[in-house]
């Protein structure tokens, strides 16, 4: 691609903020702490950084451009200058990484992965051309499903050099269906949260598919193929699936599993670590609640005695605003922050679980849930904390 490479070392990455809890020093994979995430809108440099090889360099920008081909009538390349004079778009959206809460998982029973706390996730304000305008330029009309020549999938390839796939670049698809459905939001984002995009999270352009799991959402694009089936890439064939707990490496078959796209519901308590020392009676449990697929938050609801009784938490997206899952001014891709003051027992399991628009609730227990992979572990969130006594130092 002209204007964009991939480097095959990490003598190129970005500066970092220091205070990020890297999981991952090459690729780079980092996290911020909790706290970071009771913001509505996370912040750039706190935003997870989930990268599988060095990160891609812009030599020009203006020679940068994307192709689109495949099974296309009208085959483009596009220029930046001419996606941004497209229609913008600013677009609300959570991305998890299908890793998120790996670590907890990994407590129940070994998984191979990358490990993290709660906070492969953030909540971004993404701006961009829709990819269902883009796909119209090639001869894709709006809410198709497929391609005059037989297209039934669009295939997002960067160019970033990744182990997995023998040194090429990262890719993933979406059907097209959802690709040129414009209420489904797909962006091919330039911004985010009002500033051009940084190299770490896809400097000059990349995918963001709302509602599914961050793995879709390519950084660094290079092209764009619509195809009949499916990519056949690593991250879509050999990773990011969903297995039953009794499928461990030795009985894996990858092909009986589709690749993993929306993500299911979820919360996590952002106040408090897994162990934590209040020093006061009353304390705010907060944090946050989102759900795949453009559904809402229900309800989030919060035990103080490891799950045998349950209260209400407060939801919103915008401060002072409470927030009704059915309201049409929602965020539909973001997530939800909740909140409770509650007092603190002196020795307390705090739990919080989540509840979507569909009524489907956190389970209970990681076993459950349980994968070789450790991917989307939404077992109910659970943090330990005790009262100080007088004179006592906070945290354990
Ligand atoms: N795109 C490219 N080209 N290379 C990658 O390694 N990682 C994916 C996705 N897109 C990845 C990618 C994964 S697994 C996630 S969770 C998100 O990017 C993370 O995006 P972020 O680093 O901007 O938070």
């Amino acid at each position: 691609m002209p204007g964009l490479r991939g480097p095959s070392d990490y003598s190129q990455e970005p500066p970092r903020h220091p205070s990020l809890k890297v999981n991952s020093k090459e690729p780079f994979n980092a996290e911020p702490h909790r706290a970071a995430l009771l913001s509505y809108i996370t912040p750039i440099d706190f935003f997870y950084k989930r990268n599988h090889g060095p990160i891609p360099v812009v030599d020009d920008i203006e020679r940068y451009n994307v192709s689109i081909g495949g099974l296309v009538e009208k085959p483009l390349e596009i220029s930046m200058f001419e996606i941004r004079r497209l229609p913008k778009y600013n677009v609300v959206a959570t991305l998890q990484c299908a890793g998120n809460r790996r670590t907890e998982m990994s407590k129940a029973r070994t998984v191979k992965g990358v490990g993290w706390d709660v906070s492969a996730i953030g909540n971004a304000i993404w701006g961009g051309a829709k990819l269902a305008d883009v796909l119209e330029l090639v001869g894709i009309s709006k809410y198709s499903s497929f391609s005059a020549p037989g297209g039934k999938h669009v295939e997002f390839v960067s160019i970033d050099k990744c182990k997995e796939e023998n040194g090429g670049p990262y890719k993933a698809s979406i059907s097209l269906r959802q690709a040129a459905n414009p209420e489904a939001d797909v962006l091919l984002a330039y911004e985010m949260n009002g500033e051009i995009l940084s190299r770490d999270h896809g400097y000059p352009l990349r995918v963001i598919v709302p509602g599914v799991i961050g793995a879709r959402s390519v950084k660094w694009l290079d092209h764009i193929n619509i195809i009949e089936d499916e990519c056949q890439g690593f991250f879509m064939q050999k990773d990011y699936k969903m297995f039953p707990p009794s499928v461990n490496w030795d009985n894996i078959n990858w092909l009986t599993r589709k690749a993993q796209m929306d993500f299911p519901v979820q919360c996590a308590i952002c106040s408090l670590e897994d162990v934590d020392v209040v020093n006061q009676v009353k304390a705010t449990i907060a944090g946050y609640a989102v759900s795949g697929g453009g559904r809402g938050i229900e309800r989030v609801d919060i035990s103080l005695d490891g799950g045998k009784t349950w209260l209400e938490a407060e939801r919103y997206q915008r401060r002072n605003i409470p927030y009704q899952s059915d309201d049409m001014n929602n965020d539909k891709w973001a997530w939800v922050l909740f909140k409770a003051t509650v007092d603190i027992p002196e020795n307390a399991v705090i739990i919080a679980k989540a509840v979507d628009t569909a009524a489907n609730v956190q389970p209970e227990k990681v076993d459950a849930i349980w994968n070789l992979r450790g991917i989307l572990n939404t077992s109910w969130h659970k943090v330990q904390v005790r009262r100080a006594s007088p004179g006592m130092n906070s945290n354990l």
